[in-house]
Parts: C-alpha cells; structure tokens; sequence
C-alpha cells in the first residue's frame, strides 16, 4: 500500500539557508489547495499507510484552509493511517491548529526548530526564539496525543560547538520522541564562501549526545526513541511506494518489475494551472538493487545481502569482493546478513555511495 506526502510550498519567511522550494506569498493559499484536491481526486489510491504533510512549512496555512485539507484527505483516505504527521514551524502554530490537527488524526508533529540559541536562530534568519519552541511544545503535549520530532542543523559555519551542544542538551530534556539532527549543507550563497574551508564536523558529539540520552539513531541523520522512529520516513529509505501531491514533490510507483519515479516540476502557479511538468524516470529492475542498496545504507541496519539477491536473482560474490576496499578502510561492515555502513563510514556516506555507483557500472 503506499504513503501518501503532500507539499505546502508556503513559509512567512525565507530562511536564509534554505534551498528547498517555498514561496513567501500566501495570497494563494487557497487555489493551491484547490490544486492539490484535483490531484487527489484523480488519485486512483484511496488507502495510504502513512501520511506527512510537509513544505515549505505547512503550519502558515490558516486554520480554514488547514480544516478544509485535513477533511478532504480524511475523506479520501479509507483506512486509519499508520502515522501522520504534519510539519509546523514553532511561530505558526496556534493552539487552534493544534487542535484541528488532533481532530483529524495526525498523530506526529514535526517541528523545525534548528537551535535554541536566539543569536543562532537570528543569524540563520529564522522568525522564531527559543521561547516559542518550549511554548508550542507545551500545547502540542497539553494536547496529548502527539509524537514531537524537532529538527536542528549543527556544522553550521561561524557557529561555536558549544552552542550548538547546549541546544542538544537542553532539546534532550524536553519531552519530545524524536530528532532529525542535520549537518548544514550549502544549498544557497549563504556562507558559500566557507564551503572548501577544512571544518571538524560535531557529527559524533551530535550523535553521542542524543544516544546517550535515549534517542537511538536508525538512520544517519535521524534518532528516536525506542518505537518513536518515522514509519514513513522508512519507506523512501526502503525503496517502497508513495504518492507525492503539490509542486515540487515527487512520487515512487511500481509498474510490473518497473520503478518508476514522477517529479512534479515548476512554481506554485503553474501547478494551480496544471500547467507543471511531470518529468518521469523509469528504472528497470536491473538498476534497482544498487539503489536499493546505496538508499539503505543510510539505514544503520543497512540491507540485507541475501533478501536482495534472492530478490534480484543477483550474486553478490563478486560485488561484495570488490568493495574490498572498503571494508579495508574500515567503512563497510556485514552484520548477520545484512551490509552497514560503520561508525566510521557513516562520516563518509556519500564517498561510498559514490563508490558502490561506480563499481556496479564497471
Ligand atoms: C525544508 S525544511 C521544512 C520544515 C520547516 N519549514 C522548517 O523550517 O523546519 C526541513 C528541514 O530541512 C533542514 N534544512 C533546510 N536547509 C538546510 C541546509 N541548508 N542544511 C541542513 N539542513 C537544512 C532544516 O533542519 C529544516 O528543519
Ligand atoms: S527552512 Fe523551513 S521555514 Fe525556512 S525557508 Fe526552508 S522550508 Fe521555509
């Protein structure tokens, strides 16, 4: 069965680190939801498993426009999701948002909180203080009924370790379930010109901060604690199915043995004017165990070698032989049946995705 993701391109404020497509007017709130009903509507799937409503940041939405979408997907989905979940920015929502949310089913907040440092919050242009963060997620645990992730950026050039291990430490104490804790990427000019400049990263400081705590990693950037991991985050990680609705969101279907991905392409009027491009990528199963397999690796359980041959009717004797290197290197490991990625390797992610990409083509 697959999930189901809904993009709200709208934010009060451009971050100024923020590479993600989002627009700051809100006068078209309401085509653009009008927009995502036609899409729905000519969905042909009327269960999802899970749900995440994401942006752009969902929560500027007024409370109409946030009722008349949470009707709408409730009616066309037929089953209880397994998990839904909204993201919000701490300045924009309100107890009567809150409070829509629980009547409609959403089961997980997302929050982006970044840092609860004011002058870092300041300096990455964000709209929101440290005191809006304890404040929204005192509502949304008043309310009783949700699952918090807060997301925090650390590595983020000019800004000093302790500031950004105080924030983790304070976000620790809170009673939140979740942290998606990413390392700054350059994504815009701002600060390009520390891009090449040789920085430490806090990666294992980040991390062993949030274990120590009881907030577990189970995906490179991702930690929870025990049974409050994303169920729909999982799914793109495991290559399974989902449908993606708004501009700029993209879709995961399988046609027979095909996988076949969609990206919705454009600004938020073309979308409101179906006049967006569709742009559609097959992969033939030939090609879906290396991404199956460079996707998963960013899970710490990795993939398991055995499922995926039998699978993919592919041996892997001869694969997993020549990424000897790694293993030498020490960033490749196999635990029980399944290949992972280190403690080491995983501050090399992308170096051996790269590698295992190149070697599969040899
Ligand atoms: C696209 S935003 C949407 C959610 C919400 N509007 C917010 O501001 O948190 C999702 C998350 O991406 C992360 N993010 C955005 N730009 C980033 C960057 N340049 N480097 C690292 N993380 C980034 C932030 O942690 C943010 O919370
Ligand atoms: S980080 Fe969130 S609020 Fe800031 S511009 Fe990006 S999507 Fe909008």
């Amino acid at each position: 069965m697959p999930s189901l993701y809904i993009h709200i391109p709208f934010c009060k404020n451009k971050c100024r680190y923020c590479g993600f497509y989002s627009e700051t007017i809100e006068n078209y709130t309401e085509q653009y939801i009008s927009a995502i009903f036609r899409d729905l509507d000519r969905s042909e799937y009327s269960q999802f498993e899970t749900i995440y409503i994401g942006g752009g940041t969902p929560s500027v939405i007024s409370e109409d426009n946030l009722e008349k979408l949470l009707k709408k997907i409730s009616e066309i989905n037929k089953i209880t999701p397994l998990e839904f979940s909204f993201e919000a920015n701490p300045e924009s929502l309100t107890k009567g948002k809150i409070g829509i949310l629980k009547d409609y089913g959403v089961s997980r907040i997302s929050l982006g909180v970044q840092s609860l440092d004011d002058d870092v919050l300041k300096f990455l242009g964000r709209i929101h203080t440290s005191k809006d963060v304890f404040k929204v997620i005192e509502y949304i645990n008043n309310c009783g009924i949700f699952q918090i992730n807060c997301d925090l950026m650390y590595d983020i050039p000019r800004i000093e370790k302790d500031k950004v291990l105080s924030t983790l430490k304070e976000l620790v104490k809170l009673p939140i379930h979740h942290v998606s804790a990413y390392n700054y990427s350059f994504d815009t000019d701002f600060m390009k010109e520390f891009k090449d400049v040789d920085q430490k990263t806090l990666f294992y400081e980040v991390k062993g901060v949030l274990e120590d705590s009881g907030f577990h990693q189970y995906e490179i950037s991702n930690f929870a604690k025990s049974g409050f991991h994303s169920k729909h985050n999982m799914k793109y990680w495991k290559m399974e199915e989902y449908i993606g609705i708004g501009i700029s969101a993209h879709s995961m279907l399988y046609d027979g043995k095909d996988r076949i991905r969609f990206a919705n392409e454009g600004d938020i009027l073309s979308f409101i004017k179906n006049e967006h491009s569709i742009v559609k990528e097959t992969i033939a199963l030939e090609d879906q165990i290396i991404e199956d397999i460079v996707f998963g690796l960013r899970m710490n359980e990795g993939v398991n070698i055995i499922s995926l041959s039998d699978k993919y009717f592919y041996n892997m004797d001869n694969f997993l032989k020549n990424m000897y290197n790694l293993f030498q290197e020490g960033l490749l490991e196999i635990r029980g049946e399944n290949l992972c990625l280190t403690n080491y390797g995983q501050l090399f992610l992308d170096y051996v995705q790269q590698y295992l990409w190149d070697l599969f083509y040899l």
